[in-house]
């Protein structure tokens, strides 16, 4: 099964090596990032994407950025860090794991003792283990999610949640990939995803890169493929699961919710922990990144036709079944047991 890697290491281990989302399906092109304009381009324009995705970049990008300039003093330096962290962090801003990554390198600069080189030695350890972690945690979660799927399952998808938006086998695709594994076969159904279709670019891509089966369908076209009988159940993946259990996840995530609330199907979000945000009460607390009207306008639209373009919209946790992490699948509304884990356990 070959699985891509969106998101690495240059082979030079001074670059964020990424796939070019933005070409897919038509080129696989890898770009390497080496300056903060690099990284928050790549990452404003979906040249890399996807929650886990970002984070992962974010944190290799600041140490890139870091690596790509001089440093006159010790105070320059950490001045430099401060204003590069910030920036990044504010890229996106639905997602969680930009900051949640960018967090985590701040935290690993202030405890690290000595100058400069000491500091960004501290930093690329930091930003690795931030990657090794998320294909780990990739694993667990398909691992977890895994144990709800059969043979012959029809599993509904929005947005790409697959490989392509992190750095190991995805969040919301990972379940399949692990049963596909292990010798099941799952047909996915792939909607569009419309503005930016990542569903068609990237999930219809990746999974025939992979040897699944994967049909496509328009947005519109969801509801009533739920009505036939034909979808067992969804799997989505998320940009940001406040405390109560509400998840903001690409626009149009909600609506494949409510129709299949209406028809009885199971709805699971699946991600893996760093994508929880408990600081975040509920899904009204949420910033919802709105994009430019140009993704909507273009030769099917009148020139500067007013455009309601938000990029995220959030599914209340009591229209979701369960919620997959890599500690295992919440039951009844919201995050529930899966709260009281201090440390994420092993692999089972
Ligand atoms: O705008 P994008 O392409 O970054 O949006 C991505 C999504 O909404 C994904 O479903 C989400 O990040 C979860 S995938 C790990």
């Amino acid at each position: 099964m070959t699985i891509v890697e969106a998101v690495r290491w240059s082979a030079d281990g001074s670059a964020v090596d990424i796939i070019d989302q933005r070409r897919l399906p038509g080129e696989m092109l890898r770009l390497e990032l080496r300056t903060a304009n690099e990284v928050c381009e790549a990452i404003a324009t979906l040249a890399v994407r996807g929650a886990p995705a970002i984070g992962v970049a974010g944190a290799l990008g600041l140490f890139a950025s870091l690596a790509s300039q001089t440093h006159d003093t010790h105070e320059s330096f950490l001045d430099t860090l401060d204003i590069l962290a910030t920036r990044i962090a504010a890229v996106r801003p639905t997602a969680v794991n930009l900051p949640w990554a960018i967090g985590r390198m701040r935290a690993a600069a202030t405890s690290a003792q000595g100058d400069v080189s000491d500091i960004m030695a501290a930093l690329r350890a930091e930003a690795t283990a931030i990657l090794h972690e998320d294909r780990a945690m990739c694993r667990r979660v398909g691992e977890h999610g895994a144990a709800l799927l059969f043979d012959g399952a029809r599993v509904l998808t929005h947005c790409n949640g697959g490989a392509l938006a992190t750095s190991g086998m995805g969040s919301a695709l990972a379940p399949i990939y692990v049963a596909h594994e292990r010798g099941q076969k799952i047909h996915v159904y792939a909607d569009e995803t419309r503005p930016l279709l990542q569903g068609s670019r990237l999930t219809a891509w990746e999974l025939m890169q992979a040897g699944v089966r994967v049909t496509l369908l328009a947005d519109s076209m969801a509801a009533s493929l739920m009505r036939e009988g034909k979808v067992d159940l969804v799997m989505v993946g998320a940009d940001r699961i406040a405390a109560n259990g509400d998840v903001a996840n690409k626009i149009g995530t909600y609506g494949v919710a409510l129709a299949a609330r209406h028809h009885g199907i199971p709805f699971y979000a699946v991600a893996p922990w760093s994508t929880v945000d408990l600081a975040t009460a509920t899904g009204k607390d949420i910033v919802i990144e709105h994009r430019s009207p140009d993704e909507l306008r273009g030769p099917h639209a009148p020139a500067n036709v007013d455009v309601y373009n938000p990029a995220f919209d959030v599914t209340p946790a009591e229209l979701i079944t369960g919620i997959v992490t890599d500690r295992g699948i919440s039951s009844g509304v919201g995050l529930g047991s899966l709260h009281h884990y201090t440390t994420t356990p092993a692999s089972e």
